[in-house]
């Protein structure tokens, strides 16, 4: 089967009630991890690479793998564009076979937001491709933008219309009080679900998108501060929060620092326990059975995606 886009996915997802999970890639083991896990719970599946991530693994080998993955697994996989900030970055990534991109223009105004997303729309739309763009501000660091808490914004549920209607977009990415990283309350976590629900309202029907959807788990943290790092305060996105995202209409949940702190606990505790050893293939093994439980984990108890093909 060949990549797909995101389509199908949303629209199944936005009438049972659950998300596709959206996992961020940067080398073989970790898309390995992901994918034997979407493939053992039969569920769909979204990879995604980043500004970052094309410039640390040069995106002809990102892209070749997703393909070995495709080829591999039989799944349908669909391969994204995360935080595209221009149209070249969202043209190169369409002319190089990705199915979905997101541009994020959510730093610029929102004329400015709805022209540039506008532009890059028509350009995928005329080639198949479906895209993502972000309205509000999301705390957190993300490619070269840091934006600090004092600059996120919520949503404004009254510019949702006019921004889909004027743009043509295909899904919504929207800050009810998720963020980037690692780090992501101090105190309660908190979700504006009546947002996201004036939002549903608004717009029946269309796939909106949670960006900054780690969970942080407590063993991760403890296990990384164990064995000699240094996350405390370390905490995501309570499960049960997410899940009652994904049953309304996030139909996507992008998820990377919980992949990031599986690989750094797993090597950590490797080392701990083998300080002898010196072959990657003896770490990055575990690391990469590490991100295949928690991907499972997501998909079943998070997502709600198991069985979904
Ligand atoms: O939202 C950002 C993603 O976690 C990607 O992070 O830009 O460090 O690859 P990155
Ligand atoms: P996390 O940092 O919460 O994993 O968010 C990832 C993300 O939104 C990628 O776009
Ligand atoms: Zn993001």
């Amino acid at each position: 089967m060949p990549l797909v886009t995101s389509k199908e996915m949303f629209k199944k997802a936005y009438a049972g009630g659950y998300a596709i999970g959206a996992f961020n890639v940067n080398n073989m083991e970790v898309i390995q991890g992901i994918v034997e896990a979407a493939k053992e719970e039969r569920a769909p599946l979204i990879l995604q690479v980043s500004a970052g991530a094309r410039k640390y693994s040069n995106p002809i080998y990102l892209n070749r793998l997703v393909q070995a993955a495709v080829e591999d697994s039989g799944l349908p996989i669909c391969l994204h564009l995360d935080h595209g900030d221009t149209f070249e970055v969202c043209k190169d990534c369409i002319e190089r076979g990705f199915t979905s991109v997101m541009i994020d223009a959510s730093h610029h105004s929102f004329a400015e937001n709805i022209k540039i997303t506008k532009n890059v729309v028509d350009y995928a739309h005329d080639r198949g491709v479906v895209v993502e763009a972000e309205l509000g501000r999301l705390a957190g660091i993300e490619d070269a933008v840091n934006v600090s808490d004092a600059d996120a914004q919520y949503t404004d549920p009254a510019q949702v219309q006019e921004f889909v209607a004027k743009t043509g977009v295909d899904s919504l990415a929207i800050a009810i009080g998720t963020s980037h990283g690692a780090f992501k309350f101090k105190g309660e976590a908190k979700l504006r679900f009546d947002i996201l629900e004036e939002i549903s309202r608004l717009l029946p029907g269309f796939p909106i998108v949670l960006h900054g959807a780690s969970s942080v788990p407590q063993y991760l943290t403890e296990m990384i501060n164990q064995y000699g790092g240094n996350m405390p305060g370390a905490k995501g996105i309570p499960e049960e929060m997410l899940r009652q995202a994904a049953s309304m209409a996030v139909c996507k949940i992008n998820i990377d620092s919980d992949l990031r702190m599986a690989v750094t606990a797993t090597v950590r505790k490797y080392f701990n326990d083998n300080p002898s050893h010196f072959d990657p293939r003896q770490y990055l093994g575990p690391a990469r059975q590490a991100i295949k439980e928690i991907v499972k984990h997501k998909i079943v108890n998070v997502l709600g995606c198991s069985n979904k093909i």
